[in-house]
């Protein structure tokens, strides 16, 4: 066999392997109809919610929204990258990879950036061993009770103080500065050529990621008058904030032991718990968390602690962190400290008892939820409507039937309300029982999947689409992107479109779309029906557009602003104008009257 580049060799590997016969060394499968279903291994799933379909070579669960070909599966599944995937799957199918080629460019250049940052954190480890007793990062580390055992275990180092340290050790390793400079190391300077260093003066944190390799590094001041406060690497091609968590490398196998673990925000949370003897605890990186954190981390435990700083964000960051758990089909119980605390300083001044106390005390966050309600309504600042609509709001985006009626119940009797009334709230709520979406640009409308599954099904129809200046309509940044993938970039085989995103969710979709548009059979229907789409969805965003300017002139009403309404209301105007020129147009399939 001869050598592949990456898209002849995903080619070669999905006519040799069937999707069915690997997902099935996975999870149980069965026949279904004329497709298969199986038990997602991607949530916790009761009933099987995975479809797979043979001949498209796409599965996708449709209770999680984890989907996508055979590559993606094995790459979620076994948390590997792109070519590692290629790499193991190729040898599943017995083709012979010539060495040069596919033992992929990106996977030795990935290597080298691994070694880079493995010296660049030995030599902040050493620099640190050597400041230790007579500068000022191992008091400020003794200061914080960082023990030494802690700073080894953890490879905690100091980058010094001044411009250029790391950049003269770079050189005398002779490692090239641009590589250096791709993993934020170093910076380039402005205007001039040459780099200077990135963190100065900092105490160092390696990131380190599920395989014990640094990936990125977290720096912080030592001086407290200095800014900001921490400076931490960029992403780069080994290193995805939203993939990666501060300490999960040593905590996995505590998680495992205790099948639960702690979420916490800073990296000295992490370390201070740790140090106390809990060490089942994991930090996000400064960014919020994401359902690809999730992914990962319910690798180890379904049972997850958030705890969250007792400043005013805490609550709305609860909140936030809510609909990425449900999405995922989890429930997390959730702590919030009291004001002015985080794990840090709670463990420091209240101690390391109480906090164990209130982490096996932690309600889950519906329960939390619905106490925050509960508690509203008793002070007054919730009418019963308003707080039943909260409610509502989280329970119905709860996936499992169980859990949904286990927490009906509760609310209905600690609100003083009926099941029943209840449950009719939630079958009348418009989001109809399915997950809700808080981001409305986020979700693709009907109009929109529909739009999508046609463009999927038949690229050839893209010309429809440019000609009606249809991109401009989708307000779902997903479907954007995907759109714009065919129609602009002139990308048409499935295959090929997947490659295309790296985005999970965008490979989501795509399966998504796929897997539920087997209503569309034929070019000449589809034709029709993406002119019967374009013209709703024209429609739709006219009657929005008309909403949100008839809301901005009543608040202009309001506050009395004069010229505001009066600039609305000729805006209004124009559009009610261009609306009836457009809709005046002859339409292609209503012509022959
Ligand atoms: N963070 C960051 N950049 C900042 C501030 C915070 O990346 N300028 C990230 C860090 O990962 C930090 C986390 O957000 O650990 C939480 O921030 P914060 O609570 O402000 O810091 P602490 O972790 O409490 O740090 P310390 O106790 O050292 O002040
Ligand atoms: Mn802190």
């Amino acid at each position: 066999m001869g050598t592949f580049n990456s898209e002849e060799l995903v080619k070669e590997i999905k006519r040799r392997l069937s999707i069915i016969d690997l997902v099935e060394n996975y999870t149980s499968i069965k026949k279904s109809g004329n497709g298969y279903i199986a038990l997602c291994p991607f949530h916790d799933d009761s009933n099987p919610s995975m479809h797979i379909d043979e001949q498209k070579g796409l599965y996708h669960c449709f209770s999680c929204g984890a989907g996508g070909d055979i590559i993606g599966f094995y790459m979620r599944y076994n948390s590997v990258t792109f070519p590692e995937a290629l790499t193991e799957l190729a040898k599943k199918a017995n083709i012979e990879i010539g060495t040069t080629q596919t033992q992929s460019p990106s996977k030795s250049k990935h290597t080298v950036l691994f070694k880079i940052n493995s010296l660049v954190s030995k030599y902040y480890q050493a620099v640190l061993k050597k400041n230790k007793s007579t500068q000022s990062p191992g008091a400020y580390l003794e200061a914080r009770s960082i023990s030494d055992e802690v700073i080894d275990e953890f490879a905690l180092g100091y980058a010094p103080e001044g411009w250029d340290n790391l950049v003269k050790f770079l050189n005398s390793k002779k490692v090239p500065l641009n590589l250096a400079e791709k993993l934020g190391l170093i910076v380039n300077k402005k205007g001039g050529d040459g780099f200077y260093d990135r963190f100065r003066n900092r105490v160092m944190f390696p990131i380190i990621n599920i395989d014990g390799k640094v990936v990125g590094f977290g720096g912080r001041i030592i001086q407290e008058e200095e800014q900001p406060k921490y400076i931490n690497s960029p992403e780069s091609e080994i290193y995805k904030k939203r993939k990666n968590f501060y300490g999960l490398y040593k905590a996995r196998e505590y998680i495992r032991r205790e099948d639960k673990a702690l979420l916490v925000e800073g990296y000295t949370d992490f370390l201070s718990l740790y140090s106390a003897g809990i060490k089942n605890v994991v930090a996000t990186l400064g960014t919020s968390l994401t359902r690809d954190h999730l992914i990962l981390l319910r690798r180890f435990t379904k049972n997850v602690v958030v705890v969250f700083d007792g400043d005013p964000a805490g609550n709305s960051a609860a909140m936030k962190s809510l609909d990425i758990f449900l999405q995922e089909g989890m429930i997390p119980y959730v702590v919030i400290l009291p004001v002015g605390n985080d794990p840090d300083s709670f463990v420091k001044d209240v101690g390391r008892d109480k906090f164990i106390e209130m982490i096996n005390n932690a309600p889950s966050l519906v329960d939390y939820s619905i106490n925050r309600v509960v508690s509203g309504l008793l002070a007054g600042g919730y009418s019963l409507d308003n707080g039943l609509r909260q409610v509502v709001d989280i329970v119905q985006q709860l996936r499992d039937p169980i859990d949904r009626n286990r927490y009906i119940r509760i609310a209905a009797e600690r609100m003083g309300v009926r099941e029943s009334d209840m449950m009719s709230l939630i079958k009348r709520g418009k989001h109809g029982g399915k997950p809700r979406n808080p981001k409305v640009s986020q979700t693709a409308g009907s109009q929109e999947r529909l739009l999508l599954g046609i463009l999927l099904k038949y690229p050839e129809l893209s010309e429809v689409v440019i000609e009606n200046n249809a991109a401009n309509l989708i307000s779902a940044e997903n479907v954007k992107l995907i759109v714009d993938a065919i129609v602009t970039n002139d990308i048409r085989d499935v295959s090929k479109l997947l490659l295309h995103f790296e985005d999970v969710k965008v490979q989501e979709l795509i399966s998504e779309i796929l897997m539920s548009s087997d209503f569309i059979t034929d070019k000449q229907s589809a034709s029709k029906m993406l002119v019967g789409c374009l013209d709703r969805m024209r429609k739709n965003k006219y009657e929005e557009d008309l909403k949100s300017l008839r809301l901005e002139i009543d608040e202009a009403i309001r506050s009395k602003d004069v010229t505001l309404e009066k600039r609305l209301l000729e805006e209004l105007q124009e559009l009610i104008k261009q609306n009836n020129r457009k809709s005046g147009e002859p339409n292609e399939e209503q012509e022959g009257w």
